[in-house]
């Protein structure tokens, strides 16, 4: 089988096809054949070497923590699942394969309302919006800001959110005004017209790196919470905030997320916005970690065989 990774850090092209016996289900897992993944801005700081500091990995290092796959052999003992059905699963690293075997405590079935894409393009930043709610703490009532609504995190913030009873105002770029009103949330605005808005109970800066130009500050109520979800100090304007680092904290469990993951996407019209569907080939591997690079639309990257 077939993996895209590198053996050394730096730009899109450093990736390469890597070759290697499909991996075999141990006990207690199953073996997927991918189907798809997502991309994240995490796998490009991978990519660039920036974990390197954080976490001991040897080369040649595959991305990918979010799996679309079918499940092709089933492990000792495991019932949960049969060969052939469409799973999601969010892991660690490796999802660049053609193959990859998983926890089955790490694998939910794909709802039937999300498409290939969007089941491929879910678990990381499903994860991250899970762990900010939790972090958060808010109780129904009280207001969300979120700065970078459009985002992969940022659009799934506003859903779960809203779910959750909070009062939310989304911020995202003049293109994606419309698609935030989609989402339910109950006030939007551009960048520039934020400033505008009432101040909230906690901001969460969603932006892609984070350069927020001190709205996380502005919008917050003092004493109230601003979460940072990109690794860049926050600009509080002088108020006395509760800030967060996405990051710091364990994020939440697979376990727990994937299944709120399932009833939320069959309880309600749950919406992962797709920004580009790349091929499964080396060629789209590179494409996808070049629009990592820029200011893409907004959206999920996926790659889909
Ligand atoms: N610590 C963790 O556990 C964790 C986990 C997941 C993600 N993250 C971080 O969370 C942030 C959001 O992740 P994501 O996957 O939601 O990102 P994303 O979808 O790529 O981008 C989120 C939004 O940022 C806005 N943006 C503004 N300026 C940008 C620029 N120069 N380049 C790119 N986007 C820009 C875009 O909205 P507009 O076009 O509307 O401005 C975009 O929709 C990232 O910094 C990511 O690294 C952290």
């Amino acid at each position: 089988m077939i993996r895209f990774g590198f053996n050394r850090y730096g730009t899109p092209q450093v990736f390469q096809v890597l070759e290697s016996d499909p991996p075999q289900p141990k006990p207690g897992q199953v073996q997927l054949k991918v189907l798809g993944f997502g991309l994240n801005p995490y796998d490009a700081s991978l990519r660039r070497g920036e974990q390197a500091a954080f976490r001991k990995l040897s080369f040649p290092i595959v991305p990918g923590t979010d799996v679309l796959g079918e499940v092709t052999q089933l492990g000792e003992g495991v019932t949960e699942f049969a060969v052939g059905d469409v799973v999601i699963n969010y892991r660690p690293i490796g999802g660049y394969s053609e193959y990859v075997t998983a926890t089955v405590g790490k694998v939910i079935k794909k709802p039937t309302a999300l498409d290939d894409a969007a089941a491929a393009g879910l678990g990381q930043v499903g994860i991250a919006a899970y762990s900010i709610l939790q972090q958060l703490n808010l109780n129904p009532g009280q207001t969300l800001t979120v700065l970078g609504a459009s985002g992969g995190v940022g659009a799934l913030l506003v859903q779960m959110a809203k779910h959750e009873g909070l009062h939310v105002l989304a911020i995202a770029g003049s293109a994606s005004q419309t698609y935030l009103e989609s989402l339910g949330a109950d006030q939007v605005a551009t960048y520039d017209d934020a400033p505008t808005l009432p101040a909230s109970d906690a901001t969460v800066n969603a932006i892609n790196g984070g350069d927020d130009h001190g709205l996380g500050g502005i919008l917050t109520k003092a004493g109230g919470t601003l979460l940072t979800t990109a690794y860049r100090t926050p600009d509080v304007q002088g108020r006395a905030l509760k800030l967060i680092q996405l990051g710091d904290d364990r994020p939440a469990k697979a376990e727990v997320v994937l299944p709120y993951l399932a009833e939320l996407a069959s309880s309600t019209e749950l919406s992962v916005r797709i920004a580009e569907r790349l091929p499964f080939s080396l060629a789209g591997v590179v494409q996808g970690h070049e629009l990592l690079a820029t200011h893409h639309a907004a959206g999920k990257l996926v790659v889909l065989r």
